[in-house]
This record gives C-alpha cells, sequence and structure tokens, in this order.
C-alpha cells in the first residue's frame, strides 16, 4: 500500500479508526484528478470540498502563488496593510451584488460566519438599537463548527455534544425538507414557501425589535442540497424588512459561480445584508474567507472618533497576502475563462444526469440547484448512513471516484468547468456502485 503513517493525525469529520484500516490518501492533484499515494488516478466529483471549482493547480493560481510568497509573505493587517488584500476586496465587491461595498477577511468559513454575526450585533448596537441580540438559524443549517456557526447551525450531531455551551437567545426556523410534497423536484421546490412565516411567529414571540438577525444558506448545502422553496426567501425578506432584522445569507458554498453566478443571492434574486464567504474565494487553494456587507452597515460603523478602531474583532491572517494574491488569480481566472457562465451552461446536463437515478429502487428523493446536487438512498434497515457510506469507499477502490456523501445522501459538486464526457462517465461509474450495494 502506501508508505504514510497515520497514526498521530486526529482527522475532522472523519471516523478515523475506520479509515485508518485502510487508508485513503492523496499526494498529488492536477486539472479534474487526483493522484493517491499508491499511484492511482482519481476523478473528483466533488471540486475538492466545494472549494476547486475551476480544477486542481490552476497554472494561473499556483504562479500568483508562489511569486507572492517570495515577494511578501506576510505584513500585519492591524493599523496598516497589503496592497493585495485591498485589490482583492475591490475585485469582490465588483462583483457583488448591488449595494455591497466593503469585505472583512477571515481565514474560513468558519470564520466568516462568526465575523458576520458580530457585524450584525456591532451594527444595530451602533444605531442606538443594542436592544437587537437575537440570532435565528434553521434546521439543517450548516455555517461551519466556531462556537457562532454552531449555535445557529442546525445538523444534530454537531451540536449535541456541545449543548451547554450553545449561545443563548438562539432560535431556529424549521427547515425546508419536505421528500412527501417534493421529492425529485426539479430546481426549486413548489411547496414550503409558508415555512418562512417561522420567522414571523418568533417576531411575535420575542418581539421583532430584539431580533439581530436571521441567517440561512440560500441552498442548504451539507445537510444535502436542498434548494429554497419557491418564494421562501422573497418572505424571509419581506418579513426581515418589516421587523428590521437584517438577512444574512451565508454563501460559502453558493458564491463564486457554484449556481452559475458570481453569487447566490443573485441567482436566486434575493438581496441579503451581509454575505459569508470562502472556499471559492482562493479555489480552495490558500485558506481564506469573506464577509460582505451593504453600504448602510459599513457607514453605520465608521461614527466616533477617527483615532478609535471601529470593530473591535480581526484575525492575525485576515487579508493575508498570499492568500490574496491566491483570491485575485482566482478572480482573474473566472473572468477570463467565462467560467460562471460555463457553470451555468452544464446545469441541465447535471440534472439530467442526477434525476436519471429517479426510478432506482435505492433512491428516494433527487435534488439539485446549479451545480449543487443530491442523490438520497433510502436508509439500509437499522444501519443509517451505511450504503452512503459504502458508496464513498466502493467509489474510491473500485471506480477511482471521489465522491462524497452525508449519510445516506450522495452529494455532488462538479467543476465548474467539468467536461461533459467525465461528468457522464462518472455518474455511470456512480451507477454501477448503487446497483452493486445491499
Ligand atoms: C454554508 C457553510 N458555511 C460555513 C462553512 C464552514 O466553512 P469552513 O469549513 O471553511 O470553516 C461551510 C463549510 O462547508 C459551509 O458550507
Amino acid at each position: 500500500m502506501n508508505a504514510v503513517t497515520t497514526d498521530a493525525l486526529w482527522m475532522p469529520f472523519t471516523a478515523n479508526r475506520d479509515f485508518k484500516k485502510k487508508p485513503r490518501i492523496i499526494c498529488d492533484a492536477q486539472g479534474h484528478y487526483y493522484t493517491t499515494t499508491d499511484g492511482r488516478r482519481l476523478y473528483d466529483t466533488f471540486s475538492g470540498l466545494w472549494t476547486t471549482g475551476v480544477g486542481h493547480c490552476h497554472p494561473k493560481i499556483v504562479e500568483a502563488v508562489q511569486q507572492q510568497v517570495a515577494k511578501l509573505d506576510y505584513a500585519m493587517t492591524f493599523q496598516m496593510g497589503n496592497d493585495k488584500s485591498f485589490e482583492l476586496a475591490e475585485r469582490v465587491v465588483d462583483l457583488a451584488p448591488e449595494g455591497f461595498s466593503n469585505v472583512f477577511f477571515t481565514n474560513s468559513g468558519s470564520e466568516s460566519v462568526d465575523t458576520a454575526l458580530k457585524i450584525a450585533l456591532a451594527f444595530h448596537r451602533a444605531r442606538g438599537e443594542g436592544h437587537r441580540t437575537r440570532l435565528i438559524g434553521r434546521e439543517k443549517g450548516y455555517h461551519g463548527v466556531n462556537f457562532g456557526g454552531m449555535s445557529v447551525g442546525g445538523i444534530v450531531p454537531n451540536r449535541k455534544v456541545f449543548s451547554a455551551a450553545l449561545l443563548p437567545g438562539v432560535d431556529h426556523l424549521r427547515h425546508t425538507l419536505d421528500i412527501g410534497r417534493n421529492a425529485f423536484s426539479r430546481g426549486m421546490p413548489a411547496h414550503g414557501a409558508e415555512l418562512a412565516d417561522d420567522l414571523e411567529r418568533l417576531c411575535v414571540l420575542h418581539d421583532g425589535s430584539n431580533i439581530a438577525a436571521v441567517i440561512v444558506e440560500p441552498i442548504v448545502g451539507s445537510a444535502g442540497i436542498i434548494p429554497p422553496p419557491v418564494g421562501y426567501l422573497e418572505k424571509l425578506r419581506e418579513i426581515c424588512d418589516r421587523h428590521g432584522i437584517l438577512l444574512i445569507f451565508d454563501e460559502v458554498i453558493a458564491a463564486f459561480g457554484r449556481v452559475g453566478k458570481a453569487f447566490g443571492a443573485e441567482r436566486v434574486g434575493v438581496t441579503p445584508d451581509i454575505i459569508t464567504t470562502a472556499k471559492g474565494l482562493t479555489n480552495g487553494v490558500i485558506p481564506m474567507g469573506a464577509v460582505l456587507v451593504q453600504q448602510k452597515i459599513y457607514d453605520a460603523m465608521m461614527q466616533g472618533p477617527e483615532h478609535m478602531v471601529e470593530l473591535f474583532h480581526g484575525y492575525t491572517y485576515s487579508g493575508h497576502p498570499v492568500a490574496a494574491a491566491a483570491g485575485i488569480a482566482t478572480m482573474d481566472v473566472y473572468e477570463e475563462e467565462g467560467i460562471f457562465e460555463q457553470s451555468m451552461a452544464l446545469e441541465d446536463t447535471f440534472a439530467d444526469l442526477l434525476h436519471s437515478f429517479a426510478d432506482h429502487d435505492k433512491v428516494i428523493d433527487v435534488r439539485n440547484f446549479g451545480l449543487m446536487g443530491a442523490i438520497e438512498l433510502a436508509p439500509r434497515d437499522g444501519a443509517p448512513g451505511a450504503r452512503g457510506l459504502e458508496t464513498h469507499k466502493r467509489c474510491f477502490w473500485e471506480e477511482d471516484l471521489v465522491m462524497r456523501n452525508a449519510m445516506d445522501v450522495l452529494s455532488f459538486s462538479p467543476f465548474l468547468n467539468s467536461k461533459v464526457d467525465e461528468m457522464e462517465q462518472s455518474f455511470e461509474a456512480i451507477r454501477r456502485v448503487v446497483d452493486a450495494i445491499d
């Protein structure tokens, strides 16, 4: 097998003991393929972890990182700044929906979410509405693993061990997954807009004037691709407006072409007040996240004595020059290679391939939006999640394919510049495996 010793590493979101019995280890990547330590070439159906939309080791991004690390490796970004971070902020704002004026850099999606929640609280306080302290998330939401994101998140195993330490003053809307009414919908499902009224009920319960922000993924990713019901996000926006509540879209997955536009907000036609991003910001090459805010938020914060820090928040690596250089090169690639247009053009093929599983006897639902897709398998009796993990492993060992499962949901995040024949072959392989498992 391979010469890698796996003992010392405590792997994230991994069944460590099971993995270490027969490790699946990557040591190389190029374009749409990985290479394993035992020399096999695997097609990547997940673009990294929703990160690497333009493919692995894109020469333009690699070159930008190499040049930057040799030129300016690091400089403090508190009370001074590096040129690349300012340039990337301009580039991101240029792509953002109208009204977004400023960008705060972080190092991950989790940090972007916690930063966004803090900005929401600080914004209200700066405007004399410090009583707005409550935060609203949604069941099945994934907003990273830090305390703020975990608290507004709604994936049970991520929360249950830490329940004593969750933030106070947080409520959750019901999730919108409704297989009974919406199974096998293509794109946004027809039923469920009324679930947005949960927010109205919470405004009655707490009084809307006490609520700071609502955070949702416009299209749910980690919990198994749940597109919003038709009209749902519009309703949330309207209720937020009526009660002075900030709407935060967590676009750590949806931004940068995953749903055919620069931002998910643009695609779903609803504009939030704050957008969180990461992943596609640098094509996953260097960890980096960003929080985008509307002009009114930045302006409200720019008050008090000018020599004083306006927001007591930031990370040692906020706006890291090497990450920013990777981000700028990524924005260049998006633009020069028409990546968002390529992504949009692939959507129908991708949807057809996913929905070709609709009549499979082990499949209970298929969901898709943009280049986010899920095939949900019926759970094996008494062993939920087993079929999904087995599919992942058999794809890896028998079909030279990297695919991701979330319990029994097979999730797909194809490259934004996928080749149609490779995409087709990957789904043929998935079908062989789904046919073969018990
Ligand atoms: C919507 C969303 N928010 C936040 C995160 C957390 O990002 P990170 O793992 O970079 O902290 C993720 C990660 O997948 C995500 O999908």
